[in-house]
């Protein structure tokens, strides 16, 4: 089916959208995205979306011209043309076209693009996952608190992961997981203890991540951030990722080794359920 994108100032069908061979987002990766999802016709968590955004942007020292309000009429405009009910609204800024030359010419003006995906976000069999994990060693750059579009590591392991059998990986560093190829990882040890690493540049600072630990800290749960060990994750009564696609989903393997009794956890559920009541009533 053809659904309408946004290019830089027009919206039109998908198929008319391209893009120059010479962008740098292209030849580079010299580009920041967002991953805003959409329940029910509404943005989920936008200002955390969109100062994250603003924040890569900056970062990269990339100057868009749009403003916070009319990247959120973009995204409302673009859920009314698609007609978009559940799924997410994807935006890329990359620098721009330029003569190739590692050299970043400031003048380059930036392209913008957004496009939605329809996907049932709520339905059981998604929710209800239980995703089976393996670890593998950290092979992206530095500073992954930056959300660029170089996503190729990620995305040959989790091929890899895939390709062994299992759902996806979490990366590794110094013995320590980081993240998981596109989401944050968490444990729960000692009946009902949250850990995850704490936010510094070895990680992205997930706009999910951020809900989920303000809906344990409502529900009185003890939360650590910092980092653990792939042992310790092994040995962990729950674990889970949290993403803007997934949400909160049970991990209940992780290298081969059962996690808990290889169910759904009961703390993963119940912030889950809270979470998932929050979002409907915070969203935009
Ligand atoms: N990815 N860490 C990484 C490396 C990610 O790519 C993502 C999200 C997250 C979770 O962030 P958030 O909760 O804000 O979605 C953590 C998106 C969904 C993607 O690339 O499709």
């Amino acid at each position: 089916m053809i659904k309408t994108v946004y290019l830089n100032g027009k919206f039109v069908p998908d198929f008319e959208a391209q893009i120059s061979i010479f962008d740098r987002g292209f030849l580079f990766g010299d580009s920041v995205y967002e991953v805003t999802t959409v329940l029910g016709g509404k943005l989920v968590a936008w200002e955390g979306h969109v100062e994250r955004f603003y924040r890569s942007l900056k970062r990269l020292k990339i100057t868009s011209s749009c403003d916070r309000q009319t990247l959120l009429n973009l995204h409302r405009q673009l859920v009314q043309l698609n007609q978009l009910k559940d799924g997410l609204i994807y935006m890329q800024v990359s620098r721009g076209v330029a003569q190739r030359d590692f050299l970043i010419n400031e003048k380059v003006e930036p392209s913008l693009v957004l496009f939605s995906q329809e996907i049932d976000l709520l339905e059981p069999s998604r929710l209800n996952r239980r995703l089976k994990i393996i670890t593998v060693p950290e092979t992206r750059w530095e500073h992954r608190d930056i959300k660029t579009t170089q996503l190729l590591a990620a995305s040959l392991m989790k091929t890899e992961a895939n390709a062994l059998g299992v759902d996806d990986a979490w990366f590794v560093e110094d013995g320590y997981i980081t993240e998981g190829t596109s989401s944050n990882a968490f444990i729960v040890v000692n009946s009902k203890k949250i850990i995850t690493r704490k936010i510094d540049r070895a990680i992205l600072a997930g706009v999910t991540r951020f809900s989920i630990l303000e809906v344990a800290m409502q529900l009185g749960l003890e939360i650590q951030e910092r980092a653990f060990s792939v042992e310790e994750a092994e040995l962990a009564d729950e674990a889970f990722i949290t993403s803007a696609t997934n949400f909160i989903a049970s991990v209940v393997e992780i290298n081969g080794k059962k996690i808990g009794n290889g169910r759904i956890g009961s703390t993963t559920l119940l912030l889950r359920e809270r979470y998932l009541t929050e979002i409907k009533k915070t969203a935009i």
